[in-house]
């Protein structure tokens, strides 16, 4: 399974970072919704489901979490703990969110409006859809 971690770059001077994110430049697609995640309590773990089209990227922009990828075969697990660090998460992969530290923001941007028609919440039905789709297109990767 091959991870894209987006290292973006900040703009930093005597005052402190910055970091801007453009659409088709740092960012892969047209960015139609960002949402976040704050005050995770201790030992949560959310996420639990994938979708059939959206693309999003992942920023951890305060404290630290841990996402945990799966294409169907393979799974991965990835620390976000810089502010300019970027995952993105392609359609038809499960996601987990875990470990997040008391002062984590987790900043997701994503490729399309909210629609509960896109997610696949049951493990079982997302590993017929990855088969049904050809998922394992990187097998070797
Ligand atoms: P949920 O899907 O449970 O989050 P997770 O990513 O951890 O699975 O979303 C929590 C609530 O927020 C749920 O009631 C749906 C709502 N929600 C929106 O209204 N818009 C959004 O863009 C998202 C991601 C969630």
């Amino acid at each position: 399974m091959q991870v894209i971690k987006y290292v973006f770059q900040p703009h930093g001077d005597d005052r402190g970072q910055l970091v801007a994110l453009e659409e088709f430049k740092d960012i892969p697609f047209r960015i139609k919704r960002v949402y976040y995640m704050y005050d995770t309590g201790a030992g949560v773990t959310r996420g639990y489901h994938a979708h059939r089209s959206l693309e999003q990227i992942l920023i951890c922009i305060h404290g630290s979490c841990k996402i945990r990828l799966d294409n169907g075969r393979e799974k991965k697990v990835i620390p976000l703990e810089k502010p300019y660090e970027g995952l993105y998460v392609s359609n038809a992969m499960w996601r987990e969110m875990f470990d997040f530290s008391p002062d984590a923001v987790l900043m997701v941007l994503a490729s399309e409006l909210y629609d509960e028609r896109d997610y696949i919440r049951d493990y079982d039905e997302f590993l017929k859809y990855v088969k049904a789709n050809g998922g394992d297109a990187d097998a070797e990767e």
